[in-house]
């Protein structure tokens, strides 16, 4: 029978627990979910690429059913190279909607192959973002219980925070 595979894209710099969470949940739905990383020109990265390639393989601990990988361009086409049913995506509030709908009805739009899977942010992390996880980091903040321990040492060597 085909793999089912999923692709669950973002930018995730960096990953953290709550993309953890929606991960994880994800694969209970299909055989195979590809993280990908989007090189996002519009958006300033605190890590490379390639960096946050290496956080999500190091929090995933060599779990057989992720793979890790990175995109270019749009995300219709990436899902169609991967051979890909089905896209995820995490929902934390009502103000994620919008965007998160206009963007899947425009993909599935621009590919009739393709579904997007929501998937609401469990209650522990809704709260969560790498942006606000970035900002309490730069300040000196304690971000261990939203982010992998991993995350935790690298925000703090990007800061150089001892
Ligand atoms: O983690 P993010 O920043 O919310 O992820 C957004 C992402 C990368 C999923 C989105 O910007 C994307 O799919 N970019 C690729 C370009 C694309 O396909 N754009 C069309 C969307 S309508």
């Amino acid at each position: 029978m085909r793999q089912r595979i999923a692709v669950y894209p973002g930018s995730f710099d960096p990953i953290t627990n709550g993309h953890l969470d929606i991960l994880m949940r994800g694969l209970e739905l299909v055989d195979v979910v590809i993280v990908a990383v989007a090189h996002n020109i519009e958006k300033r990265a605190l890590f490379s690429v390639e960096e946050r390639k290496e956080l999500i393989r190091e929090s995933v601990n060599g779990n057989e059913n992720v793979i890790v990988d990175s995109f270019e361009g749009l995300l219709v086409d990436y899902v169609k190279k991967v051979n890909a049913r089905f896209v995820i995506r995490g929902l934390r509030a009502m103000s994620d909607f919008e965007y998160e709908f206009q963007m899947a009805s425009m993909n599935r739009n621009l590919n009739k192959d393709m579904d997007t899977i929501f998937m609401m942010t469990s209650k522990d992390y809704f709260f969560i973002s790498s942006r606000t996880i970035k900002e309490v980091a730069g300040f000196g903040g304690c971000v261990a219980d939203f982010v992998p321990p991993i995350v935790e040492k690298r925000l703090k060597e990007k800061f150089s925070i001892k």
